[in-house]
Parts: C-alpha cells; sequence; structure tokens
C-alpha cells in the first residue's frame, strides 16, 4: 500500500485532481467510481478547472456510484445523487447517459444492487475507485463489521454514521439504511485511492494505516489492494508512527 502525506489540504486535493485526470488521459473509456462527501470537494473543483481549461475530458468515461441514503429523494441537498450531479456531472460535463446511480428510493432495493453488480461485470469493472473514509472506519457503506464478501447491498448504518452524515442535510433525517458496493467491488477494482483530511480523522486514519486489517475498519480493506494509496493531509497524518509529508 502506498501512503502519501501532503502538507494541506489543498496540496492533498490537487494531487487527487491530478491522478483522476492521468487517469483519465491514460484510458479515455474508464469507468470511475468518485465518492461523495466533503473530503473529495476541492479534487473536484480542480477537476473542473481543469475540464474547462480543456486539460481533462470525461466525456467517453463511465460513472458508477459508491453509494446513497436509503430513503432521501434525489432533490434532497443531502442526498449522494444530488452531490453528484452538482459537484461531479455538472462541472465535469459527464452526460446521464453516462452515470449508473443507485435509486435509494426503490421498492425492490435487492434488484438495485443486482443491477449494479451487473452493470460493472458488464463495463468489464472499475478502473478506479476513489473513495473517503468515515470516523468509524466505513468505506462507501460498508460499516464496521461487514464480511468482505459482499458485493452491492443494503447496509444498517451505524450509529456513527447516522449522526455524522446529518452534516450532508440542512435539517434532521432518519438515516438508517445505506446502498453501497461491497468490498469485492473495492478489492476488484483496478487502482483504489482512500483519502481523507483534517484532525477529525487523524484517530481513525491511525487504525486504517497501522491497525489490524479486519472487518472492524472497513476501509483497511485498502491494505490489501494489489494498487490501493492512502491519500492524507498531515492534519490526518498526525497520530501516524512515521509521517514524511510531499
Ligand atoms: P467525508 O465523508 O468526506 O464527508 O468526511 C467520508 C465518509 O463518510 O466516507
Amino acid at each position: 500500500m502506498l501512503l502519501n502525506i501532503y502538507g494541506n489540504y489543498e496540496k492533498l486535493s490537487t494531487h487527487i485532481a491530478d491522478v483522476i485526470s492521468e487517469t483519465i488521459k491514460n484510458n479515455p473509456a474508464a469507468v470511475l467510481c468518485l465518492a461523495t462527501g466533503d473530503t473529495p470537494r476541492r479534487a473536484y473543483q480542480l477537476l473542473a478547472k481543469k475540464v474547462e481549461e480543456k486539460k481533462a475530458d470525461f466525456t467517453r468515461c463511465t460513472f458508477i456510484a459508491l453509494d446513497e441514503w436509503v430513503g432521501i429523494p434525489p432533490e434532497n441537498a443531502g442526498s449522494c445523487r444530488y452531490f453528484l450531479e452538482n459537484e461531479v456531472f455538472a462541472p465535469l460535463n459527464i452526460m446521464m447517459s453516462q452515470v449508473y446511480l443507485f435509486d435509494g428510493m426503490s421498492r425492490d432495493l435487492a434488484e438495485e444492487c443486482k443491477k449494479m453488480d451487473n452493470i460493472i461485470a458488464a463495463n468489464g469493472g472499475i478502473d478506479l475507485m476513489l473513495a473517503g473514509v468515515g470516523m468509524n472506519g466505513h468505506i462507501g457503506f460498508n460499516e464496521p463489521g461487514i464480511s468482505p464478501g459482499k458485493y452491492a447491498h443494503v447496509a444498517e448504518l451505524d450509529e456513527v454514521t447516522q449522526s455524522v452524515g446529518q452534516k450532508y442535510f440542512t435539517g434532521p433525517v432518519t438515516i438508517k439504511q445505506g446502498i453501497t458496493l461491497g468490498l469485492q467491488h473495492i478489492l476488484q477494482s483496478k487502482k483504489l485511492i482512500v483519502i481523507a483530511n483534517g484532525a477529525k480523522k487523524a484517530g481513525i486514519i491511525k487504525k486504517v494505516v497501522e491497525g489490524e486489517v479486519s472487518s472492524v475498519i472497513p476501509a483497511g480493506i485498502v491494505r490489501k489492494h494489489p494498487d490501493g494509496a492512502v491519500m492524507i493531509d498531515a492534519e490526518a497524518a498526525d497520530l501516524l508512527e512515521k509521517e514524511t509529508a510531499l
């Protein structure tokens, strides 16, 4: 596993944006899975600048969603879909015909999962997955205790996820379940980058990078990935034994 530590959030975001744009330069038809959340927000803004300046072109990519809240409609600004449409697809000129998203409002969530598994297989797998780390060590909605053998599934959300997740919404919401790609998708993606920033992530990053690899900290799966990287800022790296900021 590669560990890259950047001096600050801006440097981290610049590097993430560069890795994504390099990926599509080398493989314009890449299958991308890019997380929602606060961590990658700045990297997407920097990517949008590259698109504007014609230094990156996403028109041939396929986009796969990582996860979605169950029962949150797409027009809710806290939904993953809303985030993706506004912070990723529109700024990066990605058309809806290129994207596959989970419908968290579906009456048949098992079918949604099956559909997503089939779409990923039919597209030859995910080339690049970019994922954040939850305060409880989750990746996507793979919550502590999740079986490593899973593909897309409906997750009962951990209490930490239910409470931390409130930050994405304008008012209090009930978020008991999520629908998510599984650890097998994450492990089988050709390249995996796990990202985190800020002092609040330092404790969980220490567990991800230096703790025992087990289902208790699902994001630790990055250490089993053949092309896995952890990219963090200096604040998130603060509790690590060895720290070398780039
Ligand atoms: P964040 O979310 O980027 O908003 O911190 C990370 C996550 O919960 O996966």
